[in-house]
């Protein structure tokens, strides 16, 4: 059987990865300054996740959600406590899209609505109402199509004040930092407003922080840099360092009844040993607030790029738009550089290293990028 070919891929096999760096199978190392698509949180292979997964491996994988597991609840606590959030409820599922998905579904079992307003640029996701909330036609299938989703123009208030007080809008749903669509930062104020007029129209306020979320952005949540308490918050890529896991971070204002969520995998006792051991690291390497000095450093250092139009972002989150097509600068690195990078649209480099990362690793990038920028091929 072969490979459904849906991922264009770069010809290198990584075999082996700690911390910061990767092995490939021809035994070159590669600086990781993009967490495999902001997963990477604690760092590859930390030694403290390692027991942990190794240890409840040798206990129990896995039971349904039949029976009582309690690291589920220990994992409830530690997020709670860390993300400033003790008073809201978690739900356990497995993908980033798969918690957007259950968010959608709880804001519409709640308040009765079906209409949902998403931002321009937006990506949530690719199941059914994510990739409906997620602004790219080329992913979105005929079966897709039908979810009733207004998209307003990215952090445009009167828009969206506009449509909200319609009143038939269930949920609004807007990304703590836009990732994908090439690292733009909310304004506070922009948020505060948003989640006011939500407020008084019934409608209620989705943050997805899958990209954003777990202390990349130098708080736990980027919406933290406001004031506002989203009615829900979706959590994955970070949260489990690799391991699949995703969550639903629910305001006490939602009540559940047995069966109105569900999921075979999500909360496995596997998963929740990984997640717990992540959010201990973060705890007790200060990772959050490491990628708030080491990300304002990287912003700062990147700012006298030759042909860099802006930098974007905070923390470890951080977009450098050029005014050229990225495609070959970002071979460059990878290839003679050994580092990998992302990118959003033709012209933005998308930077999501792990949140462990130091700032000679910084200077590292920097001076690739100073190498490769001061030849008149890439720029
Ligand atoms: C903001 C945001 N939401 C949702 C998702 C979907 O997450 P997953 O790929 O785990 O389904 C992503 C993935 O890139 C994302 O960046």
């Amino acid at each position: 059987m072969k490979l459904f070919d849906v991922y264009p891929l770069f010809d290198i096999e990584p075999v082996k990865a700690i911390g910061s760096r990767i092995l490939d199978s021809n035994g070159t190392q590669y600086m990781d300054f993009y967490g495999g698509h902001a997963v990477i949180s604690i760092g590859h292979s930390h030694p403290e996740y390692i027991k942990a997964i190794t240890n409840q491996l040798n206990k129990i994988a896995f039971y349904s959600n039949s029976v009582i597991i309690s690291l589920q609840q220990e994992l409830a606590d530690k997020l709670g406590q860390l993300s400033g959030y003790p008073d809201y409820s978690l739900f356990l599922c497995n993908s980033g899209a798969e918690a957007n998905e259950n968010a959608l579904k709880l804001a519409s079992f709640t308040n009765k609505r079906s209409k949902v307003i998403a931002f321009k640029q937006a990506f949530h996701g690719r199941t059914s109402g994510a990739v409906a909330c997620t602004d790219n036609p080329s992913i979105i299938a005929p079966f897709n199509a039908n979810h009733k989703v207004e998209f307003i123009e990215r952090f445009d208030i009167n828009a969206a004040r506009l449509s909200i007080e319609k009143g038939d809008v269930s949920a609004v749903i807007i990304e703590g930092i836009q990732g994908v669509g090439g690292i733009y930062v909310p304004e506070p104020d922009f948020l505060v407003e948003l989640e006011a007029i939500c407020k008084q129209n019934g409608t209620f306020l989705i943050l997805d922080e899958i990209q954003s979320g777990y202390g990349r952005s130098g708080k736990f949540f980027a919406h933290q840099y406001s004031s506002v308490r989203p009615d829900i918050i979706t959590v994955a890529k970070g949260m489990g360092n690799g391991f699949p896991i995703g969550g639903v971070l629910i305001s006490p204002v939602f009540e559940s009844w047995y069966g109105m969520l569900g999921t075979t995998f999500g909360g496995n006792h596997l998963a929740c040993a990984a997640a717990k051991a992540v959010l201990d690291v973060i705890e007790e390497e200060n990772l959050v607030e490491n990628a708030a000095i080491v990300g304002k450093y990287l912003a700062d250092r990147s700012k006298n790029l030759k042909g860099l139009k802006e930098t974007r972002g905070i923390g470890l989150m951080i977009g450098l738009e050029f005014e050229f097509d990225i495609t070959q600068l970002r071979k460059d690195l990878l290839f003679q550089h050994k580092i990998f990078t992302g990118y959003s649209g033709k012209n933005t480099l998308r930077l999501l290293p792990p949140l462990s990362i130091n700032k000679n690793d910084v200077d590292t990038l920097i001076t690739a990028l100073e190498a490769i920028l001061n030849q008149t091929k890439s720029a």
